[in-house]
């Protein structure tokens, strides 16, 4: 695990931009997963500029989305799908055999779960990149997930629960999610972990110093050996080791 700090969201977001683009020029046909919220917003959207300002390809890349919110329609501007659309598919024109969303609304979701592992197994992910939560998670990995988790539905902790409604227009009844789990995480070839502002010291102090444990969820990055934690000054502020 390798931390890099940066001054501030802006400079944090083109960093990760610029290192996509520029894997997608290396390899344009890059598989590349991502999470919605709003600490990957600037990325995505510093990432589809540069990919067009600089012509690179990408137009074989393929996109996966981390997780959803169960039982939300994709046109509820809260869900995951929304922002996937939104800030990735549609600035990029992706075909649909090009991105791999979860269907929150699958009958059977363990088959939904089942479609994305499979999906995931015929090729690897080249790059994920991730934020973290109040709690620690990562997509709705909450504490308590196991490591070794492929793709899963789970009843939302609470505070995913209060803090999940600044997704959204008026307060939503959240109940469950949908999402990779670790075991994709670990076989990604690089991840990144992104986190910004002083709201997010606390849990990025417990990911870089406390205990590797999977009742803090995010910690799981420190091992995974080619991941990069990217926080800015506000997010590093309590730290206690220099680095
Ligand atoms: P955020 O969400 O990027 O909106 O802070 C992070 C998360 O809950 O994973």
């Amino acid at each position: 695990m390798e931390l890099k700090r940066f001054k501030n969201y802006h400079e944090l977001s083109d960093f990760a931009a610029d290192d996509i683009a520029n894997s997608i020029k290396n390899n344009p046909s890059l598989v590349l997963c991502m999470a919605s919220g709003d600490t990957p917003k600037l990325t995505a959207d510093l990432l589809v500029k540069k990919l067009k300002e600089e012509k690179i390809d990408y137009s074989k890349i393929t996109f996966i989305g981390l997780d959803e919110w169960v039982g939300l329609p994709p046109t509820n501007s809260g869900s995951c799908h929304y922002f996937f659309q939104n800030k990735m598919i549609q600035p990029l024109q992706l075909k649909p055999s090009q991105y791999f969303l979860f269907d929150a609304l699958a009958k059977d979701l363990s088959m939904e779960c089942a479609r994305m592992d499979r999906m995931i197994t015929d090729r690897d992910i080249d790059i994920m990149v991730v934020g973290i939560g109040m709690n620690g998670h990562i997509g709705f990995n909450e504490p308590g997930t196991s490591f070794n988790n492929l793709s899963h539905v789970i009843e939302l902790d609470e505070v995913t629960k209060s803090v999940g409604q600044k997704y959204f227009n008026e307060q939503v009844e959240l109940g469950k999610g949908i999402t990779l789990g670790f075991k994709h995480l670990l076989n990604a070839k690089k991840v990144f972990l992104m986190a910004n502002g002083s709201k997010k010291a606390e849990v990025i102090k417990k990911t870089v110093e406390g205990q590797v444990t999977e009742n803090f969820p995010a910690s799981i990055i420190r091992q995974h050996e080619n991941s990069v934690i990217l926080i800015d000054e506000e997010a590093a502020s309590l730290l206690s080791k220099p680095r």
